[in-house]
């Protein structure tokens, strides 16, 4: 096995590229702080859930300030999509990562992308993290450590010649291991590290240090040991110099026992220190029911007509009878974390109140299974889809009168932002960016205990409010204007980004 810590490259191997010299201005010139924003999936490619979209457009508004890029790993979708991929660099392998070529492309809007091509890794039909089926890929560990340690080189300049990233912005445990491996190597280069999920952390054998060209003390609890296992995430929580998560409440919530996952000591630890702080999603422009090209009919707070057709779309799409009665709707993976079996719960008293409900998702087999079986069992009422399509997805959130969202936690949450924009009331746990993104009574509904006795009060209050049309209007006109665009939820980004970079002492900054 190769030595990591010999591999150090800590010359700076990029000169800084500085925009012309101007002879009229005075200042002197700047350049755009570069900012490697490293991820497993982007929605231009590959989505599996809220990071795609996060990934998608958050560097998109960043652009304006940073010379921000993004680095993902070179999947089927990516490889297909990409044809004008440019090879311009090479990694050696290290250990059972095998090595890589860095690709980089650029996409119509400008956003650069590099990509790790390594076809025996990423090349393979299914999600960025399993088969079709759901099955994870065994070999998960070594993909993401590929991708890790390719940013961490990317950071020390060995594959990207002229361009090295000032700052990596690395997102959930795929990429969590870049701060460990430049650590370890003693690269300055600063990291900001953000939790989408506590509840995924890339959990390996201890034994697998060897494999991943970790040194020996990787496997040390102040490292990355979790309760005897590797963990890729509690690796970026000890190494990245900033964290953050992805709403204010779940900065809180994951402090403590109930929803820290088991790391709410380092995480306790990492706030007193002022190195843990949450920013709560924007959402991109194109979720705008007056332009959005998905939808079966455009419309507006105040002319809801098209909403209407995108309902009689949805229910002949599903096969639901027309109805007096609210048309609910799940737009979800189909996991544990959706609090689906609260829905499934309460069913039953949904629509026997008059309710209809429309689902699309995917995720676990039994949910699956059950969502399904409960459609069967509910005919004209109840339509469900397994599967994952984001034309349908757009137009059930535009066409439903209220989104079902009984999550056990959520980060943040992009979807009851979505529906909100699409006039459609989200009915949610009030929980993580759940609490901080929707307004009791006035934009949506909360409840707070996880319990179906709960959920269905708040479904209850839904059903009143649907009786009342004017009610009904009154607040989705205040749902629709609620969610705040990327353009503004940046700035805490742009502000955390200097403050680290301000922090690089002089002689390391590229
Ligand atoms: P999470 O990332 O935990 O899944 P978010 O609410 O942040 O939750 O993001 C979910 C994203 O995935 C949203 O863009 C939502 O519209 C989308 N989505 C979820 N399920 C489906 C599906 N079956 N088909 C299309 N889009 C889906
Ligand atoms: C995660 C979370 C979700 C969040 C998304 C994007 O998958 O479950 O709450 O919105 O990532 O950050």
């Amino acid at each position: 096995m190769r030595n990591l810590l010999a591999d150090a490259r800590l010359e700076d191997p990029c000169p800084p590229t500085l925009p012309p010299f101007s002879l009229t201005a005075e200042v002197t010139p700047v350049r755009r702080r570069r900012i490697l924003f490293v991820t497993s999936e982007l929605t231009d490619f590959v989505k599996a859930g809220g990071l795609g979209d996060v990934s998608a457009a958050l560097p998109r508004a960043l652009l304006a300030e940073h010379d921000i890029r993004v680095l993902l790993p070179g999947y089927r979708q990516v490889l297909k999509g990409a044809v004008a991929c440019r090879v311009v660099g090479h990694l050696p392998g290290q250990a059972a990562l095998p090595p890589c070529d860095i690709g980089e492309l650029q996409l119509a809007d400008g956003l650069r992308v590099y990509v790790v091509i390594c076809p025996e890794l990423y090349d393979r039909e299914g999600t960025p993290y399993g088969d079709d089926a759901g099955n994870e890929w065994p070999d998960n560990h070594i993909r993401f450590a590929r991708l890790s340690l390719a940013a961490a080189d990317m950071a020390a300049g060995l594959a990207t010649p002229g361009w090295c990233p000032d700052l990596l912005h690395v997102n959930d445990w795929p990429s969590a291991l870049a701060p460990a491996y430049m650590a370890w190597r003693g690269q300055a280069t600063p990291s900001v590290l953000t939790i989408h999920n506590l509840g995924y952390q890339g959990a390996c054998p201890l034994g697998s240090c060897a494999e991943l060209g970790l040194p020996e003390h990787a496997g040390l609890p102040e490292s990355m040991e979790f309760y005897g296992k590797l963990s890729f995430l509690k690796a970026g929580i000890n190494h990245a110099s900033h964290i953050t998560t992805v709403s204010e409440t779940y900065a809180r919530e994951i402090t403590g026992e109930a929803f820290g996952c088991g790391l709410q000591g380092v995480l306790a630890q990492r706030r007193r220190e002022g190195r843990l702080s949450g920013i709560t999603h924007g959402i991109d422009a194109s979720w705008d029911a007056r332009s959005d090209p998905h939808l079966v009919a455009r419309f507006d707070a105040r002319r809801l007509q098209g909403k209407r057709r995108n309902a009689e779309y949805v229910e002949r799409s599903f096969g639901l009878l027309p109805g007096r009665g609210p048309l609910f709707a799940v737009v979800s993976r189909l996991v544990q974390q959706k609090g689906i079996d609260l829905t499934l719960a309460i069913a039953d008293r949904m629509v026997e109140a008059g309710g209809r409900l429309v689902a699309i998702g995917r995720g676990e087999p039994p949910l699956e299974r059950a969502m399904a079986q409960l459609a069967e069992r509910y005919p004209g009422r109840v339509g469900v889809r397994i599967g994952f399509d984001e034309t349908e997805a757009r137009r059930i959130y535009a066409a439903s009168d209220f989104l079902l969202m009984p999550s056990r936690y959520e980060p943040c949450g992009l979807s009851q932002m979505y529906a909100q924009r699409l006039g459609s009331l989200p009915i949610a746990r009030c929980t993580g960016g759940l609490a901080d993104t929707i307004v009791d009574g006035v934009t949506g509904l909360l409840f707070r205990e996880g319990d179906p006795d709960s959920y269905f009060e708040a479904v209850q209050r839904a059903l009143n409010i649907h009786r009342y049309p004017e009610l009904l209007n009154a607040m989705r006109c205040k749902a629709m204007e609620a969610p705040q665009y990327w353009s503004k939820a940046v700035r805490p980004y742009t502000r955390l980004y200097r403050d680290l970079l301000a922090e690089l002492p002089v002689s390391v900054r590229r």
